[in-house]
């Protein structure tokens, strides 16, 4: 496995020499404007990237689903996906035409802070999945079960999904899993929760592995995830997501199985492509090469503080603007 860190991030290491800004992230530090990606470099990563630039992007007036999911696939569209995490971003993401939105464990270093996303609270996820779907009603909303929400116990796994579905409204959950969880995935088909199988790296398993790592670079690994994925559609998944491998592998499962594959640095071949919605924002230290920024959000949003700051400074000149409360 070659190393990878956070939500397929690939490792300096496995890219050749780090570059400044990288290893100031591995080591925790703060990055100043001038080692963040270049403005206006290409963004080979970029979710939904198949359709024409200027092509014009209606918002999602229709509930999507599992059967418009698979005629987009049948008719060989491409889909674009992305994390999310609240209600409001939410809204503005289904006004933006984004189909498929997940509330990823990834919310633990976005939202939280924490190191890692085997930090991600079950209870937490539950929350943002539910605020999610209340801000996107139309969207498909994946909801990520957490480390250990899953793994300890079928029965346990069973009742968290039915959750996610019921508190959370998700339209299906996502499981970090390999051939192993094919037993949990059919009892979850069976029960109605529709299970979307993540193969390939794993970034709940990085504690195992030493770090993270991009998989399925050699031919048995490869073999090895496009027998996982048969075997996932076989045990009832409704949807495949890889994170981190060669395109070859993407395209041989396509080959190998007829449910979606949504890529998360999975390469070209697969039918929808998914990335922090953080990371192609500009509003991460750095990002991996599959999800480099489109935008660069941090910069507008320091703007607007200051000149909060500027305002809250200036109130006595009317920097406020003129108080809307009055006495009787
Ligand atoms: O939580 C997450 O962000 C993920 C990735 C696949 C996007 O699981």
């Amino acid at each position: 496995m070659s190393t990878l860190a956070r939500g397929g991030k690939l490792h300096p290491d496995d890219r050749g020499a780090p570059r400044p800004a990288e290893s100031a992230a591995r080591r925790g530090e703060s990055q100043t404007p001038s080692q963040l990606p270049e403005r206006g470099a290409p963004s080979p990563g970029r979710a939904g990237a198949a359709a024409p630039g200027t092509a014009a992007i209606e918002p999602i007036a229709k509930p999507i689903t599992l059967r418009t999911i698979a005629k987009w696939v049948r008719a060989g569209e491409k889909f674009a996906c992305l994390t999310c995490y609240d209600a409001t971003t939410a809204r503005w993401l289904q006004q933006a035409g984004v189909p498929v939105l997940l509330a990823g464990d990834t919310a633990a270093e976005m939202i939280l802070g924490l190191p890692g996303t085997i930090h991600a609270p079950l209870e937490f996820l539950i929350t943002i999945t539910a605020a999610v779907k209340r801000g996107a009603p139309n969207c498909f909303v994946i909801a990520d079960m957490p480390f250990m929400s899953y793994q300890a116990d079928d029965a346990d796994g069973l009742r968290n999904a039915g959750r996610f579905m019921t508190a959370g409204g998700a339209d299906a959950v996502k499981l970090e899993v390999d051939h192993t969880f094919a037993p949990l995935v059919e009892k979850m088909a069976r029960a109605g929760v529709p299970v979307v199988a993540h193969i390939g790296a794993r970034p709940q398993q990085a504690k195992l592995h030493g770090g993270y790592g991009s998989v399925g670079r050699t031919a048995a690994e490869a073999q090895q995830l496009v027998a996982d994925a048969l075997i996932m559609q076989q045990a009832g998944a409704v949807m495949l997501l890889i994170e981190a491998c060669p395109n070859e592998v993407s395209q041989a499962i396509i080959t190998k199985t007829t449910i979606p594959l949504i890529g998360c640095g999975g390469g070209p071949a697969c039918h929808g492509q998914i990335v922090v919605l953080h990371d192609i924002l500009g509003l991460t230290p750095w990002q991996p090469p599959f999800a480099q920024p489109v935008a660069h959000l941090g910069e507008p949003l320091i703007a607007a503080a200051q000149q909060w700051v500027r305002n809250v400074r200036t109130s006595e000149q009317g920097g406020l603007g003129e108080h809307p409360y009055k006495m009787m």
